[in-house]
């Protein structure tokens, strides 16, 4: 199938690109010069010109702090610019692919949240990902994939990368005890995108992340733990301690059984942060 990946230079669409050509598909990457996706009109030019069944919207605003003092571009990259990708998909029989995030939730809950849960959006950030899942849902044939902690990708600028890059240096890192998070493999998250496309899963809301959950501190263990590093490099600290602009979600460990049953399982993060520190080399 011809797919139209946007957002194509991101740590998410350069591995999408990656995975889509490899097994078989026509991509089209789409990178800002050739489309500003809060630009309305040109989104609905560009969409048909590409000749595309599969849209898939790897772009976003991603700096969660930055959103709280500049709401209107958190809204218009993560929501109204989905809502003109969505109508884009609508107009041309498109199915439509877009990435969401854990931060939906408020982070209160004692057990992985499922797709059923209630929603309860703490920053700007995550109100602005949460109306741009709605604007997605709008296109017949869409998939809103929520995806947490990414690491992995070949821009190399995730949590998971600044834990590697310092405690492989000798350097201490600063990690979170008292946050929980479903860490999600770029790869993986690529892989099984590909695989809801292919078996032609059931339009809708998944979770799409690595199987299992852990507190930042226990994810830097394992990076401790698979690289031989010091242990006494990780410096735990709790989020109460921290000043940060936006609020963060602290227990947001995501089940992905629903993925699982549409034929799309997840490794667990642990094999899937071992298989990245093998490919980072
Ligand atoms: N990273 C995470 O841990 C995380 C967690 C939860 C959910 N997610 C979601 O996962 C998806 C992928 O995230 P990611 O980490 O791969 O993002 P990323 O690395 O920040 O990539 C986003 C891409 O979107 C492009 N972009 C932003 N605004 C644009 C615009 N107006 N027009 C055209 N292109 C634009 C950026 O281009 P420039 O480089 O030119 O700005 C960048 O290439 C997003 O929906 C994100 O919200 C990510």
């Amino acid at each position: 199938m011809t797919v139209a990946v946007v957002g194509a230079a991101g740590q998410l669409g350069s591995e999408l690109v990656q995975v889509l050509s490899t097994r078989g598909h026509h991509v089209v990457a789409l990178v800002r010069r050739d489309v500003d996706v809060t630009d309305h009109a040109a989104v609905l030019d560009i969409v048909p010109r590409t000749g595309a069944s599969v849209v898939v919207n790897c772009t976003a605003f991603n700096d969660v702090d930055g959103a709280e003092d500049r709401p209107g571009d958190a809204l218009a990259a993560n929501a109204f610019a989905v809502r003109s990708l969505a109508r884009a998909c609508a107009e041309t029989g498109a199915t439509f692919v877009h990435y969401s995030t854990d931060f939906v939730f408020d982070g209160t809950a004692s057990a992985p949240y499922t797709e059923a849960d209630r929603t309860n959006p703490q920053s700007v950030y995550a109100q602005s990902k949460l109306l741009g899942e709605w604007f997605a849902a709008d296109v017949p044939r869409h998939y809103v994939l929520r995806v947490e902690s990414l690491f992995g990708g070949r821009a190399a600028r995730s949590s998971v990368d600044k834990i590697v890059d310092a405690v492989a240096g000798g350097r201490p890192a600063r990690v979170f005890a008292d946050r929980t998070v479903s860490p999600s493999y770029v790869e993986d998250v690529a892989l099984a995108t590909e695989a809801l496309l292919a078996r032609g899963a059931a339009p809708g809301l998944y979770h799409c992340v690595n199987d299992g959950s852990a507190t930042w501190l226990g994810v830097a263990e394992e990076v401790v733990r698979l690289l031989g590093a010091d242990r006494g490099l990780l410096e735990p600290v709790k989020v109460a301690d921290v000043a940060l602009k936006a609020k963060r979600p602290q227990y947001c460990a995501l089940s992905n059984a629903k993925l699982a049953e549409a034929g799309a399982a997840m490794p667990d993060w642990r094999d899937a942060l071992a298989r990245y520190l093998r490919r980072r080399g």
